[in-house]
Formats: structure tokens, C-alpha cells, sequence
């Protein structure tokens, strides 16, 4: 059953990490003028009303988004993300809007998303928009269908809700089948840093599948939102100095976030 609504946790503290990450991932990718092709297999609906009840409700976004809009010293590759936000401080843009925002002409960009209500919304966000696919499609079987892209050259955004404990076995099972068709696929998988601490199997499982490097990126805040103590990231494949990359605009990020920040190869390429 989906019964996870993305807008109720939209702009949060996790979205912030997620979407420096996902951004200074397509940024690193953009460096060669090739054409590349971008999949956000859990993808949301895309943009988010922050004064709308369900936001309202929960308010995540203020110690989320909230505390970085509006600042004038951030370095380079967060200024760069506050840019693709948009204008409007009352919306918030998923990862495929961001995602989207960065296309160049020759670039691509597979989404899918199962929940009815949010794939229509996201459907019609991109209605004139021909290198965005929207697919009402299943991340754990669609993923491993569509790769290796034409374009050989990507990035895979897996961002399950984790209201399943299951989920945890599925993400490493998914890029097991998809790694086996793209080796060389750069894949950025989102985890929630819970007090189960589920999420230390699912690394060793990724750990196992053995790619070329695994990058393991985490934010802990001192406080609890929505049960969470802190978001992570792992990346399979990333991008070169993706640690310096990433160390940069997240440090600063996460001093306004009242946040820490950890970060350890688990393989070396
Ligand atoms: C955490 S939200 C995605 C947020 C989005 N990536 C962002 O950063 O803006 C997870 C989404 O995955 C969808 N979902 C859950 N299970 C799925 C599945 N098996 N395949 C595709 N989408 C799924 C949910 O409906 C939900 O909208």
C-alpha cells in the first residue's frame, strides 16, 4: 500500500542533503559536453506547495530550506542549487524538477513514480517538457529494464519512503540486477538514520555487490524530525572528488542546520 506523501516532508533537512547531493552529481557528469541520461525511479511529485495543510502541518521545511533561503555567502555549488529552487519560497521542487532544471539540450531524464496521485501531478509538470519521461512504473523492476541508457553515460536516483522494512533488502537486490547491465552507472541511494539503524545492513549489502567505489555520506542533526536523527547517502560509482565536492557545500549547509557531517570510502575506486 502507498500511503507516503513526499509533501508532508518536502524541503526538509534530508531534501536539502539529497538534492546537493543529486545536483552536484548531474554538475560533475555535465563536465564533458556528452549527452547523459538521468533516472529518478522513486521520484515524488515533483514540486511541493510549502503553505499548503500537509506542509503546514508538519513545518519540516522551516529547519530544512527554511534556513538557508535568502543567504548571500554560500559557496558556489549551493548557490547554485538556491538558484534552482526557483523564485517562488512558497514552492519547493522535488528531485525531478531539479534534476530537470539541469538538462541540457542533449540530456534525458526517466522518472517513475507508483503513487496514482502524485504521478499525475508530476505527468502534468512536464507535459511540454519532451526529455522528461514520466513512467507510473515499479523502481524495482523498471530500473533494471531500462539501463544501460543509449547514452551509456548517468546518474540513478533511489529515494524509497523506507516504510517498509523490506525496502532495505530491495534497494541492494535492484541495483544487483541494474549493475549487472550498467557496471560503470553512478547510482545515489538515500537513507534515513533512524534509531533501528536499518540502514547498516543495506550498506553491507551494497558493500557486497561490490562496485567500483561506494561513497557513504551522512548528516546527523541533534534533534529528531519525523523520527529522523539524520539522512544519508550512499553513491555507488560517484563522480571524481565527489568527496570534495559534496564536503564543501553540505559543511556549509549543515552549520545552519545545527548539523554533523561524516563521510568514509567504503570502497576506493
Ligand atoms: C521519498 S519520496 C520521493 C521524493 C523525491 N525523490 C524528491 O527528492 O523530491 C518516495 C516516492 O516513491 C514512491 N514510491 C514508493 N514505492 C515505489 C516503487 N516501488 N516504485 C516507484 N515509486 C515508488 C512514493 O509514492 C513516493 O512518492
Amino acid at each position: 500500500m502507498l500511503s507516503y506523501r513526499h509533501l508532508y516532508h518536502a524541503g526538509n533537512f534530508a531534501d536539502v542533503h539529497k538534492h546537493l547531493a543529486w545536483i552536484a552529481d548531474i554538475r560533475a557528469l555535465q563536465k564533458k559536453p556528452s549527452a547523459m541520461c538521468l533516472f529518478d525511479v522513486y521520484a515524488g511529485a515533483g514540486s511541493y506547495d510549502l503553505s499548503s495543510l500537509e506542509a503546514e502541518k508538519t513545518r519540516e521545511w522551516q529547519d530544512g530550506i527554511g534556513r538557508l533561503q535568502g543567504r548571500s555567502d554560500a559557496p558556489e555549488s549551493v548557490r547554485d542549487y538556491l538558484h534552482l529552487l526557483g523564485e517562488d519560497r512558497h514552492r519547493y521542487p522535488g528531485s525531478p524538477l531539479l534534476g530537470a532544471r539541469c538538462l541540457r539540450e542533449q540530456d534525458r531524464l526517466v522518472c517513475f513514480e507508483l503513487h496514482p496521485q502524485d504521478h499525475a501531478l508530476l505527468k502534468a509538470l512536464f507535459r511540454d517538457e519532451p526529455r522528461v519521461h514520466v513512467h507510473r512504473r515499479d523502481a524495482r523492476e523498471g530500473l533494471a529494464a531500462l539501463v544501460p541508457p543509449r547514452e551509456r553515460r548517468g546518474l540513478v536516483l533511489i529515494d524509497p519512503p523506507y516504510e517498509r522494512d523490506a525496502e532495505y533488502a530491495e534497494v541492494p537486490a535492484m541495483l544487483k540486477a541494474s549493475l549487472a547491465r550498467w557496471p560503470t552507472g553512478s547510482c545515489l541511494v538515500w537513507y534515513p538514520l533512524l534509531a533501528a539503524a536499518r540502514h547498516e545492513q543495506m550498506l553491507a549489502a551494497l558493500a557486497a555487490l561490490q562496485p567500483k567505489s561506494l561513497f557513504v555520506h551522512e548528516l546527523r542533526l541533534p534533534r529528531k524530525t519525523s523520527g529522523l536523527l539524520g539522512s544519508g547517502l550512499a553513491w555507488l560509482n560517484p563522480p571524481w572528488q565527489v568527496d570534495e565536492l559534496l564536503g564543501e557545500a553540505v559543511d556549509w549547509a549543515a552549520a545552519l542546520l545545527d548539523g554533523r557531517t561524516s563521510a568514509k570510502w567504503l570502497i576506493q575506486g
